[in-house]
């Protein structure tokens, strides 16, 4: 099983969808395996963005993120970090495909929403840098439904 983080953006969470943005991906299959809502420092920005130093949207882009608080999410399920950019669209709003979270919901490459790993290697990266090995959980829904007789909602 492969895991991602995805970042609800401080527009995301100021427009009250954070229950919409998870609901996609819950709706695919996926399950939350660890969650927390923080608002980003300065500081943290500066450090987790430090691959964006020096780029012409840094300082912008840190007066977004650091504008109200962010959700963090760590989802997990096969092929997830593949399937869950395919959810969420291109980086720039105005450019993502129909139906994806960014074409429905974002205005710009800024204010986009959603923020989603592109890489096993971003992926471990990005979820050690906020989620300790305890913040995380394991279980198995599939089996929680069978024993509790239970039916899956998005069956
Ligand atoms: S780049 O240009 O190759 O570094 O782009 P990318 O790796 O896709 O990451 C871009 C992240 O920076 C955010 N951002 C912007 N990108 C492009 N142009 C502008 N003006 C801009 N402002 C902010 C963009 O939303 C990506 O954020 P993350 O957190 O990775 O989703």
């Amino acid at each position: 099983m492969e895991k991602t983080l995805i970042i609800i953006k401080p527009d995301g969470v100021c427009k009250r969808l954070i229950g919409k943005i998870i609901d996609r991906f819950e709706s695919a299959n996926f399950r939350v395996v660890g969650m927390k809502m923080i608002k980003l420092t300065k500081e943290i920005y500066n450090d987790f963005y430090s691959i964006h130093k020096g780029k012409f949207f840094f300082e912008p882009y840190r007066e977004f993120m650091t504008s109200a608080p962010i959700v963090l999410c760590v989802l997990e399920g096969e092929n997830i970090i593949q399937e869950v950019r395919k959810i969420i669209g291109n980086t720039d709003s105005k450019k993502a495909e129909k139906g994806t979270l960014r074409n429905l919901f974002g205005l710009n490459d800024r204010r986009n929403i959603i923020h989603a790993s592109d890489s096993p290697d971003t992926a471990k990266f990005e979820i050690n840098y906020f989620f300790k090995e305890n913040d995380m959980l394991e279980y198995c829904s599939d089996d929680w439904m069978e024993k509790n007789n239970e039916n899956s909602c998005f069956k």
